[in-house]
């Protein structure tokens, strides 16, 4: 077998790539799809429901799949260096792209508000990270605006490439089924990733790999729900950092891939993403970050109320790893969790009988 080198040799004859084309890779895609064993029989119901880990990327997301492509024609253009808004996952795969490419990655990220694995990540792939008074939405107003007055070329899902390299994902889904799902359900926060997905289902149905299209679903945190309020959301707030984001980028074409897919979009409150991240750790051993679950709360509420009917394939992404945000798994977990004990056999042995 063929050493797996990435998705842009994976997938070359789908992308905007030639032979000359200089590839930055990391060996990003080929992410497991899990068929969840327990959740679906708690559902009480007869769906098959099955999550993308995308945590498993290089730099623990989704990212990675747009990055390698962005940096990639970055570099082939000549260009030195990148620049991008982030609510930490783009400005971590910006880095290390950058970094593995030999340019330089500037990100800017909304001040306090960025889970501490992602901030991390950008601080050690030697990224230059400016944080900013502001919201994700503010930095990239600023981000849009800097490019045309600096050689930078931005790398945040505005640009072409990246939702080129995500559509990859859909890919390998109707690889693995051997068909399309009939539901995919993503979290949504400016809209990149669901866009790109449906970009690469398209692709595959009117190549006749598929011969069926999923129903897009697209969930959003309640407070940072700006397709359930019809526009802009002022101050978008979420614990699911990574989706706080009041003014999504890919607007119109959510909306036109919506209404193709004959799909919808809804909300969650914080309390169920960060009951669906619980369940998902605990039900069934996959462990993603916060706003990742919250494809699979929607999915679930909706396969209860009958709205995802019996019968149904579905595919949730789970966009970013559990590691990514640890202050706010531990924080939902220490007291049912941990006991402190005395080191002493006796000690041990009693806190084993207590939980049997
Ligand atoms: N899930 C995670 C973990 C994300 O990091 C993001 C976006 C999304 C979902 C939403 O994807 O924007 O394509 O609808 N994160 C961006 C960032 C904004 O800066 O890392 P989308």
């Amino acid at each position: 077998r063929e050493r797996y080198t990435g998705l842009i040799n994976r997938y070359r004859d789908h992308l905007p790539v030639s032979e000359n084309t200089p590839v930055i890779s990391l060996g990003e895609g080929n992410t497991p799809l899990i068929r969840l064993q327990n959740i679906p029989r708690l559902l009480g119901k007869d769906v098959d429901i099955y999550v993308k880990y995308e945590g498993l990327n290089p730099t623990g997301s989704f990212k990675d799949r747009g990055m390698t492509m962005a940096v990639t024609k970055a570099v082939e253009a000549g260009s030195n260096a990148i620049i991008c808004a982030s609510t930490g996952n783009t400005s971590a795969a910006a880095a290390a792209y950058a970094a593995r490419a030999g340019i330089t990655a500037f990100v800017l990220i909304p001040e306090g508000k960025i889970a501490m694995g992602k901030l991390a990540q950008a601080m050690m792939y030697g990224a230059v990270i400016m944080q900013i008074r502001g919201n994700f939405d503010a930095g990239m107003q600023l981000v849009k605006e800097v490019a045309d007055k600096a050689p930078v070329t931005i790398v945040n899902s505005v640009n072409p490439f990246r939702l080129q390299g995500q559509k990859t994902a859909a890919f390998e889904i109707v690889e693995e089924l051997n068909r399309a799902p009939d539901f995919h359900c993503l979290p949504v926060g400016n809209a990149g990733n669901i866009t790109a997905h449906w970009m690469g289902y398209s692709e595959y149905h009117r190549a006749g790999v598929c011969n069926s299209l999923p129903k897009m679903v697209g969930y959003q945190a309640a407070g940072s729900a700006p397709f359930l309020r019809g526009g802009p959301v002022a101050d978008p707030e979420t614990v699911a950092t990574a989706i706080r984001i009041g003014n999504p980028q890919s607007w119109d074409k959510a909306w036109a891939l919506q209404k193709e897919s004959q799909g919808w979009f809804d909300e969650l409150q914080d309390n169920d993403i960060l009951a669906a991240q619980r369940l998902l750790a605990e039900k069934e051993g996959v462990f993603c970050e916060p706003a990742s679950a919250a494809s699979l709360g929607g999915a679930m509420r909706d396969v209860r109320s009958g709205k995802i009917p019996e019968g149904s394939t579905v595919v949730c992404t789970l966009t970013g790893n559990g590691l990514k945000d640890p202050d706010t798994a531990i924080e939902q977990c220490r007291e049912a969790r941990m006991v402190t004990i005395d080191a002493e056999l006796g000690a041990v042995r009693d806190a084993i009988l207590s939980q049997m």
